[in-house]
């Protein structure tokens, strides 16, 4: 074990894996507004949205239109997913200067989630990373599926090392580790994490839990045990996969915060406006939609 760090950088992706699985679309105004406030709230890295298809994901079609309102602080970065060389060309017409990829460990989901194989999907990625590059944008990959699989169950770690690795070797500055349908129990998350750590350093890996089975903050104790420094969470826990189905909202932000504070680890967030932040966002989306989300922080 590592001694635990001393500071951990929250990734948040309520904006994005949170309300892409929403039942009815959110209004834009109200996506601006929750990144607004999570940008008031200390955050240093706020994943704003995703320029992937609206047709399979119409939650998030309002993508340009958000990322051009919200107000980018200086020194916070506004990551957004993009699939692909169209996804891109979109996402770099309105400014973002840093990008993430996504793929997965499972054949089976990157069929589901993104219509390709794992190996097309990164050939697809090679372009996205050669302009990225020449244009100075960051770009951060995701590797889903690493404890288990919503269609083909097991995920061999082999697997999962090696898309991670492939993930590196292209230029992903940082590979977050996504535990997609929130499976995974700490020791095979350490186990998992400690797999990968020997191929791609410590310091470019994060750690993204779902909570389905409230093992999420267990995880994110034993992954940080291992030495990892950054977590990806979702304000008041919204969120899921739609290509994932079963899968619950991220682990909350609010907890992870609390965890860690009550830890003697910084964050540089101010958890009370964090869970101010939380309980307006809940308080928007059962107006707007009458769904059920949001923890009582
Ligand atoms: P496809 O249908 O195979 O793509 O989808 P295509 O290239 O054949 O294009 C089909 C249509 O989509 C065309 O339009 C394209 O122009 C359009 P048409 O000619 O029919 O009018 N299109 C686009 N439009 C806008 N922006 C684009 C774009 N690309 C194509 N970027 C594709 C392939 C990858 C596009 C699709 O499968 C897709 O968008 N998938 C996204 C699924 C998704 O967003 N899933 C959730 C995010 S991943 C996640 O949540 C996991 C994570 O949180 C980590 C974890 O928890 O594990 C990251
Ligand atoms: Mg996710």
């Amino acid at each position: 074990m590592s001694p635990l760090p001393a500071h951990v950088r929250i990734v948040e992706v309520g904006a994005r894996d949170g309300l892409q699985n929403e039942k009815t679309i959110v209004p834009a105004a109200v996506k601006v507004e929750l990144i607004d406030r999570l940008t008031d709230c200390g955050l240093q890295t706020i994943e704003a949205t995703s320029f992937v298809s609206p047709k399979w994901v119409p939650q998030l079609a309002d993508a340009a239109d958000v990322f051009a309102a919200i107000r980018k602080k200086p020194g916070v970065r506004y990551p957004v997913l993009v699939p692909n060389l169209q996804g891109y060309d979109r996402a770099h017409a309105v400014g973002a200067t840093e990008i993430a990829v996504f793929t997965a460990a499972s054949e089976a989901f990157n069929r589901k989630n993104i219509n390709a194989s794992i190996d097309e999907s990164i050939a697809r990625f090679a372009p996205v990373m050669e302009r990225a590059r020449s244009d100075g944008v960051a770009v951060r990959g995701y590797v889903s599926t690493v404890l288990g699989c919503p269609y083909q169950g097991e995920v061999p770690l082999a697997d999962v090392v090696r898309v991670a690795k492939r993930l590196h070797d292209l230029g992903c500055y940082e590979i977050s580790l996504g535990d997609t349908i929130g499976i995974g129990t700490p020791a095979r998350a350490r186990m998992m994490l400690a797999a990968v750590a020997q191929d791609v350093p410590m310091s470019a890996l994060a750690v993204h839990f779902h909570d389905t089975r409230g093992q999420a903050l267990a995880n994110i104790l034993a992954c940080l045990e291992l030495g990892v420094g950054v977590v990806d969470s979702a304000v008041s826990g919204v969120g899921g996969c739609p290509y994932a189905h079963g899968a619950t909202g991220n682990v909350a932000s609010e907890d992870v915060v609390y965890m860690l504070h009550g830890m003697g680890i910084s964050t540089g967030i101010d958890l009370p406006k964090l869970i101010e932040t939380g309980r307006w966002l809940s308080a928007r989306l059962a107006r707007d939609n009458g769904s059920k989300v949001g923890k009582a922080a």
